[in-house]
């Protein structure tokens, strides 16, 4: 297989419920049908990512926990799942991802055992999409301390725009302190419903941010039902209800990202 170098992304927003796994699996299966090959990462101990692509709890119960954990840590490539659907595989997540934290704590090096432990998946995939928990736990620092991009899905509400700035606080610290190649990708405004007016008061306000400009994705992401209803399912929306304006909206995001 020719060497690739994927591009490290990770949708992150310490708020919670603004669509970052929604995200991941929806972008990834829209990336994955433009012929990329991509590796989602479910670095949330929900598994909320694992089980909206159609899998659960690996039956040898490794997991992306069993890569970065210190006690005998297992290659990435032996956890790596294959998905239903042609390029797009996953390493998936489980519950005891929520002890890491505990168990790492006074350790050297703890923010850099997912980027020393997926350093050889790079070269394999074009994308890899890695979700994050609503937190800024240890968790979500070995995420941001690997990336190179990261998405930020904005819920266009008022609270969730608000929270906007701690997450830029959070971003450069990390640059200063951890990853000085971590930059924003964009920012994608998501649960956008056209008849309400705070949902346009944030928009605009999205777009008149000068802190975002040309990073501010022009594709929108709708509220749809239909997304939680796939997410229901386990199947991305794009091979659930490919008519549907959230598989759309992603396919778009897919494109501009690609563009
Ligand atoms: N555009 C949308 N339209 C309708 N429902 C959506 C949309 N995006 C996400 N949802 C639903 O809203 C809920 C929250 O979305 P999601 O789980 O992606 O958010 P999250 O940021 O990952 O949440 P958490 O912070 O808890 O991990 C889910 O039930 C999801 O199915
Ligand atoms: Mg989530």
């Amino acid at each position: 297989m020719a060497r690739k170098k994927a591009r490290i992304i990770s949708v992150a927003n310490e708020k919670g419920g603004v669509g970052k796994t929604v995200t991941v699996i929806n972008l990834a299966a829209g990336l994955s049908q433009r012929g990329k090959n991509v590796l989602v990462v479910d670095m949330d101990p929900q598994m909320n990512t694992t089980k909206g692509l159609g899998l659960s709890a690996r039956e040898d119960g490794l997991s992306v926990y069993d890569v970065i954990k210190l006690q005998d840590p297992v290659p990435a490539q032996s956890v790596v799942s294959h998905t239903a659907w042609e390029h797009l595989d996953l390493l998936p997540s489980h519950v005891d991802l929520s002890g890491f934290e505990i168990e790492v704590a006074n350790k050297l090096g703890r923010e850099n055992r997912l980027r020393k432990a997926l350093a050889p998946m790079v070269n394999l995939y074009d994308f890899v999409l890695l979700d994050t928990p609503p937190s800024l736990s240890l968790v979500t620092v070995n995420v941001l301390a690997f990336t190179t991009e990261v998405l930020i899905p904005c819920q266009t509400q008022p609270f969730a725009y608000a929270a906007m700035d701690e997450l830029l606080e959070t971003i450069s610290v990390i640059k200063e302190e951890i990853n000085q190649n971590i930059k924003i990708m964009g920012v994608v405004a998501t649960f956008y419903d056209q008849r309400t007016r705070v949902s346009n008061k944030i928009l605009a306000d999205l777009r008149a941010d000068k802190r975002f400009k040309e990073k501010l994705f022009s594709t929108v992401i709708r509220v749809n039902t239909t997304i939680a209803e796939s997410a229901d399912h386990g199947m991305p929306i794009v091979f659930f209800r490919r008519s549907s304006t959230g598989a759309r909206d992603y396919l778009a995001l897919a494109d501009e990202i690609l563009a």
